[in-house]
């Protein structure tokens, strides 16, 4: 018998296993006064790092040379090539319902035509085709006609917005948002929704790409990463309340009138954080300095101080703080990507780098080689009368 470590009681259960250790997580990790760190670097500091050379370190557990930078960015485009199948058969997915949906099924595709079995050789596969999969769906789902021949030489992220068709758009602005965004998503420890639900699923052997969209089924919901959408609609909201010119005095008026109404307030706290999200600061840097005239980033300003002034007040709340979301959307829309819908899709473009990295170790390389069992926690039996007779 083991020791035993603590008596479980009535508080330890139906709490979301917050906080419960589990395993252990070789990507990344997240303290809760100083944010996100992949292997051990703060992502504060990787504002202005490649994907490329951020994807190698979460990959390799190290910085590339640039020798090895260069091959690698080589890998990325030979393994990146999708088959014509998984193209046409994402192009018959049906366009309704929401595009987390299509993204779903696009992986689940995906891992038809191109899946190997192996992880190890999937999990770089899955990365290296990512923006391709991801192009073709939302330009299927928006109607935006077929997707421009990939060109991976142009870079990761580089490649993805010249594929996707956004009317009107510059592509130097989609570019500069669309990597930091990219590389800042990559990754959230170990044990967030997605990546917990996609070592789940790995875990009863299911390959890499179904593994991998169950993680987006877990994603997709509005306590995880639809939160990006919602909060961009928050935002708007609050814009059409009070107008461009609001002053902070209005801005807080209207947040509390809404917690009096039991409404919400998006955009702040954070399951692990007690400070801002180390991840908004960067986004709240490029907004104020590349798009500090737009309505919309003018609000989400205010938003973040005043925000966090009236829920600090409350000791209720554990985290006053604005997260990620507070202002990833409102920086998509002002750098000429105004479609929320297709937020949550580009936080899943990215959050399955460090998930089938995650994977990777979970299957092969946990307890010396023999991988992690199959995830089998135990409920407790409760009779009760029946809520929905
Ligand atoms: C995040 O990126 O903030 C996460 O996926 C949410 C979490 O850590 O639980």
């Amino acid at each position: 018998m083991g020791e035993v470590l603590f008596e479980v009681t009535d508080e330890h259960l139906e709490t979301g296993m917050r906080g419960y250790p589990v395993g252990y997580c070789v990507t990344s990790s997240v303290d809760p006064t100083k944010g996100l760190f992949y292997m051990g670097r703060p992502v504060g500091e990787m504002s202005h790092w490649s994907p490329e050379e951020t994807i190698y370190l979460i990959n390799y557990g190290r910085m590339g040379t640039e020798d090895e930078l260069k091959a690698f960015s080589q890998e990325l485009a030979e393994r990146g090539k999708l088959n014509l199948k998984t193209v046409e058969a994402i192009k018959r997915l049906p366009r309704e319902g929401h595009p987390m949906k299509l993204f779903s099924c696009a992986l689940l595709i995906a891992g038809m035509f191109e899946g190997t079995g192996d992880y190890k050789e999937d999990c770089l596969n899955v990365i290296a085709k990512m923006p391709e999969i991801v192009a073709t769906l939302i330009n299927h789902h928006a109607g935006w006609g077929d997707s421009k021949p990939s060109k991976p030489q142009l870079g990761y992220m580089e490649n993805f917005a010249h594929m996707l068709n956004v009317p009107n758009a510059s592509i130097d602005d989609l570019i500069r948002v669309m990597r930091v965004f990219n590389v800042l998503h990559y990754d959230h420890g170990g044990g967030n929704l997605s990546a917990f639900t996609g070592k789940a699923v790995a875990s009863g052997l299911a390959d890499m790409y179904a593994s991998l969209s169950a993680s987006m089924d877990a994603l997709s919901g509005p306590r995880h990463g639809k939160a990006n959408q919602d909060c961009l609609q928050f935002v708007k909201a609050v814009l059409d309340e009070v107008g461009p010119k609001a002053t902070p005095q209005q801005i807080e008026a209207l947040i509390r009138k809404r917690l009096e109404n039991n409404e919400l307030v998006y955009g702040f706290g954070h399951a692990v954080l007690r400070v801002e999200d180390p991840r908004a600061t960067v986004l709240y840097g490029i907004a104020s300095e590349y798009y500090p005239d737009d309505p919309l980033v003018t609000i989400a300003l205010l938003l973040r101080s005043v925000g966090s002034k009236v829920l600090s007040e409350n000791p209720k709340i554990s985290d006053p703080h604005p997260n990620v979301d507070a202002i990833s959307g409102t920086l998509l829309s002002a750098s000429g990507f105004p479609y929320p819908e297709y937020y949550t899709v580009l936080f899943g473009l990215s959050r399955c780098v460090g998930i089938a990295r995650q994977i990777v170790y979970e299957r092969i390389e946990a307890r010396r080689g023999k991988g992690t069992p199959i995830i089998r926690p135990k409920y407790y039996f409760k009779e009760q009368s029946l809520v929905h007779g």
